[in-house]
């Protein structure tokens, strides 16, 4: 069977990822399905997350929600981060509420033992299926599937705090203590991202996100010692599929640079950095995506207007731009208002 992606040659996302001008500009959200919408959690069943994940069929259903209600020009894939992890076997669980728990975190040389690495054909032939299933029904569409992973700081982070942290101490500690246990650990990190990412893409994904949603934690020196070596060999090992390759972080407005050196198409800035901003100090080489407030969803109607604009003018009518949040959909989020800037941004494109 031949695999037919939307065409990279006319799909806005695909056009925009290469700065190439397109005839709307692009539209999706990070955390587009989920908590935010009635359907999900119609769906979403008992269980822990993970539960769902792991159901092709229930996945499949929850990454299609936001495409039908919001009309979005990408979808991703319903996962989390921490899926390789759990099927390596480690032992993390996602807590309602809380986010990845380790009831055992990584401390020392003998944990890497429990990253086992994983065969795509058996451990993630969950995944596997969903990718297949969301392909067959998005590509009539003209809809790509981002496929995901966590990049090694942001995982490390859970492995070795055991939970969600506000200061990366202990991460931190091991960082600058055990630098040669940190890089084990992070080389143990970027098999599993590329492992996960080269089977989604394998399945029919068209780009790939890589989160390192928490690397803004590190002054620009730490991020390109400990950090930058074990992402690069991610994005360099999927340079060859095609696909575009986007990267992300919070907080990141001070680490532009280097994440565009990482070797991505796409660099994910948040609310905090003006897109013009991001621009001059990524040098024009990568295409934006962002970079709206998610708390700005939860503001009136004429709020919400007028920062949409705000992005769209800070971008000054630039090709190489996807319009999303500058982090995830809040899960308070009234799926109306998100509907309302896709509608404004894609109004938008047809005037300019
Ligand atoms: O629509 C999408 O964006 C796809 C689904 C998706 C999930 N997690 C599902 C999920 C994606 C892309 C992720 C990535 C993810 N997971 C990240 C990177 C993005 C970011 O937010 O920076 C991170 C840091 C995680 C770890 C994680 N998983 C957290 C912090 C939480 C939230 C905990 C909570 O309950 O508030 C999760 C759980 C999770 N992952 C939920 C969803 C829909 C909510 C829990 C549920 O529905 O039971």
């Amino acid at each position: 069977m031949t695999l037919l992606r939307p065409d990279p040659d006319t799909t806005p996302f695909l056009l925009a990822a290469r700065q190439l001008p397109a005839e709307r500009i692009p539209v999706w959200f990070m955390r587009q399905a989920g908590r935010s919408l009635p359907e999900y959690k119609r769906v979403r069943g008992e269980g822990t997350i993970l539960d769902a994940i792991a159901d092709p069929e229930r996945a499949a259903e929850i990454t299609l929600q936001p495409v039908r209600r919001y009309g979005v020009d990408a979808a991703i894939l319903f996962s989390d981060i921490v899926t390789p992890i759990w099927a390596s076997g480690f032992g993390i669980d996602i807590a309602a509420g809380v986010g990845p728990v380790c009831e055992r975190p990584f401390a020392s040389p003998a944990d890497l033992e429990r990253l086992r690495p994983l065969d795509p054909s058996t451990d993630l032939d969950f995944q596997t299926k969903t990718v297949e299933l969301l392909v067959a029904e998005l590509t009539p569409l003209g809809v790509p599937l981002i496929g995901f992973a966590g990049a090694p700081f942001t995982l490390a982070s859970y492995l070795i705090e055991g939970r969600p942290s506000r200061d990366y101490a202990k991460v931190k500690a091991l960082m600058h203590g055990q630098p040669e246990l940190w890089h084990r650990l992070c080389a143990r990190l970027a098999d599993l991202a590329i492992t996960t990412l080269t089977a989604q893409v394998q399945a029919g994904a068209s780009a790939i996100q890589l989160f390192d949603s928490w690397a803004g934690a590190l002054r620009p020196e730490h991020y390109r010692e400990f950090v930058m070596p074990h992402s690069s060999r991610i994005m360099a090992a999927m340079a060859d599929l095609g696909i575009p390759r986007i990267h992300f972080g919070i907080n990141t407005g001070e680490l532009l640079s280097p994440m565009a050196d990482v070797g991505a198409e796409v660099v994910g800035v948040d609310w905090r950095t003006p897109l013009q901003v991001a621009r001059r100090r990524t040098g024009g080489r990568v295409a934006l995506q962002g970079n709206l407030d998610p708390a700005i969803i939860l503001a009136p109607r004429h709020v919400l207007d007028a920062e949409v604009q705000r992005v769209l003018d800070d971008n000054d009518g630039h090709p190489g731009h996807i319009f999303n949040l500058g982090h995830g959909v809040l899960p308070q989020s009234d799926p109306d208002q998100l509907l309302r800037v896709v509608e404004l941004v894609h109004a938008a494109s047809r005037v300019s």
